[in-house]
């Protein structure tokens, strides 16, 4: 039987958003005409928490992506895919890259170098809900990180299983899902 277990609540994850969003509203203090791009679906629910929580001198434009590494399960197919990758033309602008969590890092690493090859950012970042710094297998370190967790199959706040559980206004671990 599926069981989930409530590892952060939904007021602590305000809570450390809060946070995460001064940090970053400095750093973007003088910065012209930032983008934000969310990586869907999974950032869903942090993206819109997070730049509520972000004051810049300049508003902030905000696109989205989809891209997804293969697969139903637990475990990431290694095969970074983009089923949206329409973006209009951000070249020479500072971008943030809004992404729900770093397993492996095969997922980030492409999206970094993909906009660096397309647009060369002023600047470029990453802000993640989540890393899971045991399982990296290509190098990759988030600039801003809501939680650090070790490695747990984590459901809610826009992570799924099976495109399941996104709903959840918390982070909880999933556990008893048979695996076939
Ligand atoms: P990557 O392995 O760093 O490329 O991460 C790829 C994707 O795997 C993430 O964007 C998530 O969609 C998914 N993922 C990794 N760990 C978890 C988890 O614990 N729960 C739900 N999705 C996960
Ligand atoms: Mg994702």
């Amino acid at each position: 039987m599926a069981t989930i277990r409530e590892i952060y609540s939904a007021q602590t994850i305000q809570d450390r958003i809060h946070e995460l969003g001064k940090e970053i509203s400095h750093d973007y203090a003088e910065h012209e005409k930032p983008v934000v791009i969310g990586v869907m679906k999974g950032a869903f629910c942090f993206l819109a928490d997070l730049v509520r929580n972000i004051s810049a001198k300049d508003p902030l434009q905000i696109e989205f992506v989809r891209l997804s590494s293969y697969g139903a399960g637990k475990e990431s197919s290694g095969h970074v895919q983009a089923p949206w990758l329409d973006l209009p033309d951000i070249r020479d602008r500072h971008i943030l890259v809004v992404e729900d969590i770093i397993d492996s890092g095969r997922t980030a690493k492409f999206f970094l170098e993909y906009l660096k090859d397309q647009f060369s950012p002023k600047t470029l970042k990453m802000a993640v809900f989540l890393d899971k710094p045991s399982r990296r297998v290509v190098p990759c370190q988030p600039d801003y990180t809501g939680f650090s967790i070790n490695d747990l199959f984590v459901v809610g706040y826009g992570l799924d299983y099976a495109e399941n559980y996104r709903e959840l206004p918390f982070l909880g671990e999933l556990s008893g899902i048979e695996e076939g």
